[in-house]
């Protein structure tokens, strides 16, 4: 009796070492047929250009939707080409867009030049996956959702109204001017009331801020870069220094800084000082640039203008038929589903955000073919906006297409899933405060030829639209 029982108590720890030790080995082989299986699935079709350079030239010797156009053209809606050292896959169909940015989303991360996210800060929201990056969506969602943007309509109204006087009469650089206005407005939904005393402070280190964002990453003294990174420094310190002022206030506040500031979330002041200025660079030059599409769209298509006007004027008369307080409300804005179109339309054809980046955390595979990991994922959301399969007549502006709600996943100005844009309600809500004073108190000329687009890097009319304003009174 002895005997088996010392057999079975010693061969115990041996079987149960031999079977993890041939169940380990099962999993090993049966990796490495997956990954051999994914490795010898094909690349997507498409050309890799010079050794390098890539197709960097062709992409941007012209308009980049050329490029994009012919490629699709050629290859289809999944094909991988080179581009700023990169190897990348660009896709434009919907349901792919969908995989990257929605259902697989964790297997591919945001991804920047190294330069950008220096200049940005490295704590912004958009660098980021996971925890952190959900607990700075909370934060910054609580702030710019409709239930706390209601509260700020008539504010915004005041800076829309205060802007357009002062260019009433005068030829002004359309994109330059709404800069100012979305600037304002975006400082005012993250500093409150206290916005306005840092306006110019904040605006000088930003000006240069955005000339070195764009220039060549050498940080030696006097470069456009160089000069920027001390401005973004400068920007630190401006954070800090109204920081601090809030903290000796106590004074609770609901805008943006506020919900940063909030005790239980526990984020550093690098932390916040990143991603007020990531704010506000993600706020100001893209509702800029769709303002400045719509004064364009607006200007080439009187009927529309005409349907918009009317749809304003009613609410002004009903306002002036009302009680005693004439400002916008929340209610009001949303009494105005023309030119909500408007604005969708807009945005569909101008297509301001071309594309976005993400990068393959790992071998996937996609509609047969192979995406290696570290290579550039591009969703192409103008080409998902501008195909006939899509929209029809796609280069058409009409608004009245949007009467019928697109299908799904075509229609992405503010991108999808995880990192899709949480200030979209307040950037609405801005273009239609300005739209409801632009209509019904304005007229406008544009000023030269304003059929280019220039990219910078957001699509934009030519020139920045130069437009000569003026009363209807
Ligand atoms: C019409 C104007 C705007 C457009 C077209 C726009 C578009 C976008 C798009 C496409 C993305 C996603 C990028 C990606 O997936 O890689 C994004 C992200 C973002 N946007 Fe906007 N945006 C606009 C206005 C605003 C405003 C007013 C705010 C202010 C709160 C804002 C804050 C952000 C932030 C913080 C992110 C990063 C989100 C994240 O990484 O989780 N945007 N925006």
């Amino acid at each position: 009796m002895d005997t088996p029982m010392f057999s079975v108590a010693a061969a115990s720890p041996f079987w149960v070492f031999a079977s993890l030790l041939s169940l380990f080995l099962l999993l090993f082989t049966l990796a490495r047929v997956l990954i051999s299986g994914r490795r010898s699935l094909p690349l997507p079709p498409g050309t890799m250009g010079w050794p390098y350079i890539g197709e960097t030239f062709q992409l941007y010797s012209q308009n980049p939707n050329v490029f994009f156009a012919s490629k699709v053209k050629r290859y289809g809606k999944i094909f991988k080409t080179h581009v700023l050292g990169c190897p990348c896959v660009m896709i434009s169909s919907p349901e792919a867009a969908k995989f990257i940015l929605v259902t697989k989303s964790h297997l591919f991360k945001p991804t920047f030049p190294a330069s950008k996210e220096r200049m940005l800060g490295r704590q912004a929201i958009f660098f980021h996956q996971g925890p952190y990056h959900m607990k700075l969506r909370k934060i910054v969602m609580r702030a710019v959702m409709p239930e706390a943007i209601k509260n700020i309509v008539s504010d915004v109204e005041t800076i829309a109204v205060s802007c357009l006087q002062s260019w009433d009469g005068q030829l002004i650089n359309t994109f330059q001017e709404m800069k100012t206005y979305t600037y304002n407005v975006g400082l005012h939904s993250i500093f409150g009331k206290e916005g306005a005393l840092y306006r110019e402070e904040l605006k000088r280190c930003y000006y240069i801020l955005e000339r070195g964002y764009n220039s060549m990453p050498i940080n030696l003294p006097g470069t456009l870069f160089n000069k920027a990174m001390k401005a973004r420094k400068e920007l630190s310190q401006i954070v800090a220094k109204i920081l601090h002022s809030r903290r000796q206030s106590k004074e609770e506040r609901n805008d943006l800084l506020g919900s940063f500031m909030d005790e239980k979330e526990g984020l550093t002041d690098e932390q916040i000082a990143d991603n007020v200025i990531g704010v506000i660079f993600a706020a100001r030059d893209t509702t800029a640039s769709v303002l400045t599409w719509i004064v364009k769209y607006l200007g080439e298509n009187p009927s529309v203008l005409q349907t918009v006007t009317e749809e304003q004027e009613s609410i002004m008369k009903s306002k002036e038929n009302g009680g005693e307080d004439k400002s916008l409300t929340w209610a009001d804005t949303r009494k105005m589903p023309i030119s909500s179109r408007v604005i969708q339309e807009t945005l569909r054809v101008a297509s301001i955000l071309s594309f976005t980046f993400r990068e393959a955390v790992e071998d996937v595979e996609y509609g047969g073919y192979l995406i290696p990991k570290g290579w550039k994922v591009l969703p192409l959301f103008r080409n998902i906006h501008h195909s006939p399969d899509n929209f029809p007549d796609p280069e058409k502006f009409d608004p009245s297409r949007f009467e019928v709600a697109p299908k799904p996943n075509t229609f992405m100005p503010f991108g999808n899933g995880a990192h899709s844009c949480p200030g979209n309600e307040l950037a609405k809500l801005e273009i239609l405060v300005l739209l409801h004073h632009l209509t019904t108190k304005y007229r406008w000329s544009m000023v030269g030829p304003h059929n280019g687009i220039q990219y910078g890097p957001f699509a934009l009319p030519q020139n920045g639209l130069p437009i000569r304003l003026f009363s209807k009174s």
